[in-house]
This record gives structure tokens, C-alpha cells and sequence, in this order.
């Protein structure tokens, strides 16, 4: 193996203003805290590293979930220049990025198994490309830093506020990095207005929820779920009712990641009105990644609004809206967001958000879409979705395949097709038993005719092999017998 790189960092110790190195040394008291060196695997920072202590238990190392298959990303090292001239390492690196474009393009077509909308065209915007866009701070207020895309931004939440029905004067929210920042965000201003709150959410909740019970050494409770994958009401209930001295902070799924199960709101809201919880005792989030956009367009479902008592919706960017960068929103109400508001005076700014930096491309390729598709293209877009999965599960069903789809989903669940070189050409998504497709604006009935054509291929390949498997397994037993038995005369 090669030597590693030495790569030498010494930060020196920050002097407190107007005092000597001499000086700084007795005021950090001979322990050099704040001295950090680096060099190469021997070194020994002096910096007490951060200690996480286990919340939910100790960590299991190297578990591996049974229907995991860890396949490693091989590198494409950096290009050495060695002799090659500027033109002949421009050339190498031109055929990479063509090889890799081919990739893409090929990957992006045979693409079933992850919500992502991956049919956009921002060719208009490939200018932008040149500016390091950045919306650092909180989006309401403008740090110095002037090249940034805010009021694309305050255009997008007001799109959203609109959507979700929040007074232009009530809100606050942000474009998040993806929508899991939504929901950390969403839980810490849940956690923060009610520092005592448990977190309930369902088994089949997305696991950045849990991921930020963790972070925030939140006391967290994982609810049953019914067959559909929405949240056991009864157990909720019961959950509530035994903690009902301790504030509850509610995750909802509209939409869960694997069946698509849109937790129903109304309910919930009933059940703690029930257990006795008034609305300064609770906090629901509502984590609408994917389906919190598709909801409001579709006709018999519930409402996800902020005329209901709930603190936060969260929804991805790059999924119903797509995007070439992952991206997301998160509104929350401006009375609430105050408890994580603080201002920092070089970036003359206020931070709320999870993030310091933020992609300053991503509000302006939401803008883009929104005010291209607007609200009617939008429902188009749903209504699209909702059609091509229902045809998708009667295509399944005809060949014989057992499959599942929540009424108010895009998501088709079924068997989990056992050809794992299947599983990875349309880069299904499973978990236990089950495979999911999930069907975005870009999947086309043509290509779901050819996916089911695929399946129904591999399935009798699956079958044979099975089916000669027991032959062949019969021939080794038998000839392990009759060796045996020749061992026996020896
Ligand atoms: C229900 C749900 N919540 C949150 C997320 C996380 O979203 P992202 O991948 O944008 O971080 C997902 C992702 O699929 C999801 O399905």
C-alpha cells in the first residue's frame, strides 16, 4: 500500500485580542485546548473529542440487516498529470465526464424504486451555474454576503404558505437541504417550545425522525402501525394516555417511505383532545417528504393545513417537484420559531435553520418549476401519478403478482422480486418481503409496460432455477451417498 500523505494542519491558539503568544499561554492555564495538530494516522489530538453517549442503547457493531447487500462504490481516482500535456489531461478528463454522462442518462431510465421526479429541463437557468449562490441565515433577513437568492426563495415559501393555507404574516419557513433537514428542523422547534415533549411516531416513519430523537437526546416512543403502514390509532392512544403528564410532540407520515401510508390527521388530533392534551401541550409535524405535495391535489383526502393545530410541514424538492440537487421546504409558524431564533452579528443575519450555508440554486430551480407548472400543472401531475399507479398494480395483479397500494398513494407495493441483478437495474428500494415502485411524473405507462415485462421475465427465471434446484440438490445427495457407500468398501 501506498504511504499515506502527510498532510501537516497546526492550528495555532487563538490569542484573546490584544495579548501575546506568551501571554495566551498562561491564559489558556498551560492546557492547550484549542490546539489542534494533525499528522498523518499517528496523530494525537489534544482536543477532548466529543462524547456521544448511546440514547437507545449500545450500538450493535457490524449488524447487518438480513436483506442487506452492501455493494461498494469503487473510486474514480483524481487524474495524475504525470507527463501528459494540459490538452491531453483535458481530453482524459472530457472522456470521463462523457462516460459518466452515459451513465447517468441510462440510469435515469431504468429509475423505479425512489420517489425522485426525474424529468426536469432547466436549461434556461445553466448560466447560474458560474455564481456560488448562497442563502446563508435565516431567509427573511439578507446577510451581507450579496449573492444569494433570496426573494426566489420568499416567492417559493409564499407559494408554499398558499398551499398549506398560513397567513403571508404567520409563517416562517425555509428551503432545507433535503427533507430530512425538514424534519430535524420541524422536531427541534417541536422540542424547543416544549423542552419535556416525547416524541410519538409510527414504526414505519422515515428513520430522520428517530435520527433526530437521537441528536436531540429526545425521549422517543415508536407506535405500532396497521397492515397499511398508517400509525396503530389505538396504541397512540394508549401511549398518550400513560404519558399525559408530559408534553407530546407528534410526527404524522403523509406518506411513509415503503407503503406509501397517509396517517390521518383528523384522528390524531381527536385522540389527543381525548387524552387530555390541549393544543400548548402538543406539536405535530407533519412529514409530507414526498406525498405533502400530492396531497392537497388529491380530492378525497384529508388536509394537511395550518387551520388544523399543527406546528410544521416538511416536504423534498427533489422528489414530486425534481431537481437536479436535493432540496426541500420546511414552513413552520412564526410564533414558534422564535424559541430557535438567535441573531450573529457577522452574518447579520438571524439563524434558525439547521444549516448555516444553503444551496442558493435550489429555491431558484423550485421557483422555475413552480411557476411553470403552476397549481393546475401540479394537479396534472398528481392526477397523472395516481392513474399510472393504479394501471401498474392491475398490470401486477394480471401477471399474477401480489401487490399492494394505499387509496390516496403512488406508491405500489409487492413481492420483492428475487433476482437481485433486477432488484439493482431499476434500482427498486425493499425492505423485507417487499419491493415498492414509486410513480413520479417521469414514469410513463411505456415504461412501466416494459418494467412489468422485465419482472414477469425474471420471475420465471427465478422459478426455474428454483425448480432445478431441488434436482440438483437430489444428484449431490445422492452422489455424497454413493460415495459413501465406495468410501465403505475401501
Ligand atoms: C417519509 C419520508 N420522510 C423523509 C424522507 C427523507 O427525505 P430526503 O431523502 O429528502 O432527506 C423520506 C425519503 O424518502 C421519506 O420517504
Amino acid at each position: 500500500m501506498d504511504s499515506p500523505v502527510t498532510l501537516a494542519c497546526e492550528l495555532l491558539r487563538p490569542l484573546p485580542f490584544g495579548s501575546s503568544a506568551a501571554e495566551s499561554e498562561s491564559v489558556n492555564g498551560g492546557s492547550p485546548r484549542y490546539v489542534l495538530k494533525a499528522r498523518g494516522p499517528a496523530s494525537a489530538s489534544p482536543v477532548a473529542p466529543y462524547q456521544a453517549l448511546p440514547v437507545q442503547g449500545p450500538v450493535v457493531e457490524e449488524e447487518r440487516l438480513p436483506g442487506i447487500t452492501h455493494h461498494l462504490t469503487p473510486a474514480l481516482p483524481v487524474l495524475e498529470r504525470e507527463d501528459a500535456t494540459r490538452k491531453e489531461m483535458d481530453a482524459r478528463i472530457r472522456q470521463v465526464i462523457a462516460n459518466y454522462t452515459q451513465k447517468l442518462a441510462e440510469r435515469t431510465q431504468h429509475h423505479l424504486g425512489y420517489p425522485y421526479n426525474l424529468d426536469f429541463d432547466f436549461t434556461p437557468l445553466e448560466g447560474l451555474q458560474r455564481f456560488s449562490i448562497n442563502n446563508l441565515g435565516d431567509p427573511f433577513i439578507e446577510s451581507n454576503y450579496g449573492v444569494h437568492s433570496r426573494e426566489f426563495e420568499i416567492g417559493v415559501l409564499q407559494w408554499f404558505a398558499r398551499l398549506w393555507e398560513i397567513d403571508q404574516d404567520e409563517y416562517w419557513g425555509y428551503i432545507t437541504n433535503c427533507g430530512t433537514e425538514g424534519n430535524l428542523h420541524g422536531i427541534l422547534v417541536g422540542r424547543e417550545n416544549l423542552p419535556d415533549g416525547i416524541l410519538y411516531a409510527s414504526r414505519e416513519t422515515h428513520y430522520s425522525v428517530f435520527k433526530a430523537a437521537r441528536m436531540y437526546r429526545m425521549d422517543a416512543e415508536r407506535i405500532d402501525t396497521l397492515a397499511s403502514g398508517e400509525v396503530d390509532y389505538d396504541h397512540l392512544r394508549a401511549r398518550l394516555a400513560t404519558n399525559a403528564t408530559r408534553p407530546a410532540i407528534i410526527n404524522i407520515n403523509v406518506g411513509t417511505t415503503v407503503k406509501g401510508a397517509v396517517d390521518d390527521l383528523d384522528r390524531v388530533l381527536a385522540i389527543l383532545a381525548e387524552t387530555g392534551y390541549s393544543e400548548e401541550r402538543f406539536y405535530v409535524h407533519c412529514d409530507g417528504a414526498l406525498f405533502g405535495l400530492m396531497i392537497p391535489f388529491v380530492k378525497r383526502a384529508p388536509l394537511v393545513t395550518f387551520r388544523k393545530p399543527i406546528g410544521s410541514v416538511s416536504v423534498s424538492g427533489h422528489k414530486f417537484i425534481g431537481a437536479p440537487v436535493p432540496c426541500g421546504v420546511v414552513i413552520t409558524r412564526q410564533r414558534y420559531v422564535e424559541a430557535l431564533s438567535s441573531d450573529v452579528e457577522y452574518l447579520n443575519s438571524r439563524d434558525a435553520t439547521i444549516m448555516g450555508s444553503r444551496n442558493g440554486h435550489a429555491p431558484i430551480y423550485m421557483w422555475y418549476t413552480l411557476t411553470r407548472k403552476g397549481y393546475e400543472g401540479m394537479r396534472k401531475d398528481v392526477e397523472r401519478c395516481l392513474r399510472n399507479a393504479h394501471l401498474l398494480k392491475a398490470m401486477l395483479e394480471r401477471a399474477g403478482v401480489r401487490v399492494m397500494l394505499n387509496e390516496l398513494s403512488s406508491t405500489v407495493v409487492f413481492e420483492r422480486p428475487t433476482e437481485e441483478a433486477f432488484v439493482r437495474k431499476w434500482q427498486l428500494a425493499c425492505q423485507d418481503d417487499i419491493a415498492h415502485v414509486v410513480v413520479m411524473p417521469n414514469v410513463t405507462l411505456s415504461k412501466l409496460e416494459g418494467f412489468v415485462a422485465d419482472l414477469i421475465a425474471s420471475r420465471a427465471r427465478a422459478t426455474t432455477t428454483a425448480a432445478l434446484r431441488i434436482a440438483a440438490d437430489a444428484r449431490a445427495i445422492r452422489d455424497d451417498e454413493l460415495r459413501g457407500a465406495s468410501d465403505d468398501d475401501c
